[in-house]
Formats: C-alpha cells, structure tokens, sequence
C-alpha cells in the first residue's frame, strides 16, 4: 500500500496533541504540521521527532509556516482558527474561523484534490460545511469530529456517576457539536435503558453537564479550550481511515436526504473505511427527537447561507 501522508493544519493545542497521537501510535509515515505562528510548527516538528528512540519509531515530520507543504496529502486535520474564551459560544467564533477555513479550503483542494478531510474547527458543522463547499470534494471525503466527543464526556460522566465501564456504554448523541446537541434517548448500557441504572433527573444533570462540558472546560483553563479528549476524537476517526476499520463514529458530514435534511453539515453515526464515510446510519428517532433534530438543521441552514 502507498504510504499514507498526514497534514495537521494549525499546531495549536488540539492539533499539536493530534500530532502527538499520530507519533505516539505510529498511524502513518509521514506526518507534516502547518501555522502561520512562525517557526511553531518547524519547534514543534523537531521536538516530536526527537522522541524517536524512545518510540522506535520511523515516522518522518516535517513543520512549516507554507501550507504548500501539504501537497499529496491523503488526509488533511483542520485545526486552525481561533478557540473559545470564557462565556464565549462556539458560533462566537464563526466569521474569522470561517474566513481562515474558506481560503484554507482552496488551498487543500488545489494542493490535496484526492484527499479526505477531517475538520475540527468551530463551530464544527459550519466549518465542516465550509469545506465541503469550497473544496467542492464528495461528501464523503469531508468529516467534523465533535460528537464523537461528546459522547466520550458522556460516557466519562456516566462512569463517575455509576462506575460503569465506558466500554459498557453506547452514548448516541446526534445533531449539533454545540448547545442544540441531541443525546438520543436509545443511549444504553449493554442493550438496556438508562432507567435501569440512573433516576431521571440525576440522567437529566447529565445530559446538561454533557453539553455543557466544553465550556466548564474553558472557564478553568481560562484561556483557550479543550485539546486531549479533542486530540483522541480526531485519533479515533484517523485510525478508523489509516486501518480501514469499517467502524461506527459519530461526526458530521453534509445530509442529503438523511434524516429529512438536505444540505447541512450535522453529526450522525458515520461508517468510516479508508474513503473516508462508506455509509450513514439512519437511527430511529421519536417525534420530540426529530423535531430537535430538524430544528438545529435550520438554524445551521440559516448561518451558511451569507458563507
Ligand atoms: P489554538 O489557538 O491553540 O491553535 C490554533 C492554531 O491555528 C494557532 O496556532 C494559529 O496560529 C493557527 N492558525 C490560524 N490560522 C491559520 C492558518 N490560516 N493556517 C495555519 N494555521 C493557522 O486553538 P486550539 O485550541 O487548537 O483550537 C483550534 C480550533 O478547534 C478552535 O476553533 C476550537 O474551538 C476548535 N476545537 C474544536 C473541538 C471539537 O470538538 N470540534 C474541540 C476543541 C477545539
Ligand atoms: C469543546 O467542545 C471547544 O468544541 C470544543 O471543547
């Protein structure tokens, strides 16, 4: 198989932590990362590389301030932009993200044509939808990591909570990365109910906490915002790409159809294989779920449309 090339666009904290999975988990063997901050990404480069031995690792990384050395990549982490401040939304950020997405967009269409995207910018389904649009790529090869993490902080509050396992746990949350997010009510513990295991208003509490859990995160940090369980969502969906595992996660990719909606970038359960999304699951909803479902649709339909 060829050797698959990995570029990391924006070395701040989520995608320096991304680049340190990628090396500590030898995913491929080539891995670049990019930022206009001067030399940060060359510093950055250089101080993974020197782990080297200690990793017994081969992977080869190059940092540059030139987004021309993404060039031939297979896969693209868009992690540029600007992060939340405290009481700051994730829509907050929408036009200079945005603005810095489009032109990078261009850029990895021009420089990266058969390569499959995974952005990670907020806000998330805006972003994503901005790169579908300006890198005119099929549908599939363009994926929002943001629910996958929300469903991990899901399935961390449930285990502090009732100290179950994760592995135990299938959190379903759809919908937006952001406050419309949806956590389906068939979210269960080894096929059974959450009222098997939880009142439900402490399951209510944590539900709220879920979507709440990125600004908790941003008010202690203080500045900026949560990069280590981000950097494992983008592991999880990279590593589902570089072994073709044919796995479920939860992401964002455009609707045509699915779910009633057409043209939005939302998050859903996602089959992803070495091209990227193979297949969308079609969940069973109830009429509340459907409605709220729909109803971030329109609202994220109303903020594309000026992009
Ligand atoms: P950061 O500020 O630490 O890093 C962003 C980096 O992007 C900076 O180093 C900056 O110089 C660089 N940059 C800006 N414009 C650029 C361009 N045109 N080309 C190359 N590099 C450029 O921010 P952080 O914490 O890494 O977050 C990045 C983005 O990811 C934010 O929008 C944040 O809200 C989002 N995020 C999304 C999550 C999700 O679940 N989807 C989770 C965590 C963060
Ligand atoms: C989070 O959920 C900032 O979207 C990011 O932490």
């Amino acid at each position: 198989m060829r050797k698959i090339k990995l570029s990391i666009i924006g070395a701040g904290a989520v995608g320096s932590n991304v680049a340190f999975l990628t090396f500590l988990y030898h995913l491929v063997p080539e891995l670049v990362l990019v930022d206009i901050k001067g030399s940060l990404a060359k510093g950055l480069a250089l101080d993974l590389e020197d782990g080297r031995f200690f990793l017994n690792s081969n992977t080869v990384v190059k940092g540059a301030d030139k987004i021309k050395e993404i060039s031939g990549s297979d896969i693209v982490v868009f992690t540029a932009g600007i992060s939340r401040r405290p009481g700051m939304s994730r829509e907050d950020l929408l036009s200079t993200n945005a603005k810095i997405a489009k032109e990078v967009a261009l850029k990895v269409k021009k420089l990266a044509p058969a390569s499959i995207v995974i952005v990670v910018t907020n806000p998330l389904d805006i972003i994503t939808y901005v790169f579908c649009k300006y890198t005119g790529f099929k549908r599939e090869r363009i994926i929002g990591m943001g629910l996958g993490l929300d469903a991990s902080r899901l399935s961390n509050l449930i285990f502090h909570k009732i100290g179950i396992s994760p592995a135990d746990v299938s959190p379903w949350i759809l919908g937006m990365h952001g406050k419309e997010m949806l956590v389906a009510k068939f979210t269960n513990i080894k096929g059974m109910s959450m009222g098997k295991f939880i009142d439900s208003e402490s399951w209510r509490k944590l539900k709220e906490l879920t979507v709440n859990r990125g600004a908790e995160v941003v008010k202690f940090l203080r500045c900026g915002s949560a990069r280590f369980a981000p950097a494992l969502g983008v592991k999880q969906i990279l590593e589902a790409i570089v072994f073709d595992k044919r796995s479920f996660v939860l992401a964002s990719i455009m609707l045509q159809g699915e779910y009633g909606i057409r043209n939005v970038c939302l998050g859903v359960p996602v089959l992803i294989s070495r091209r990227g999304v193979d297949k969308i699951l079609e969940v069973e909803l109830d009429k509340e779920e459907k409605y709220l479902l729909k109803r971030a649709a329109s609202y994220l339909s109303s903020c594309t449309k000026s992009l």
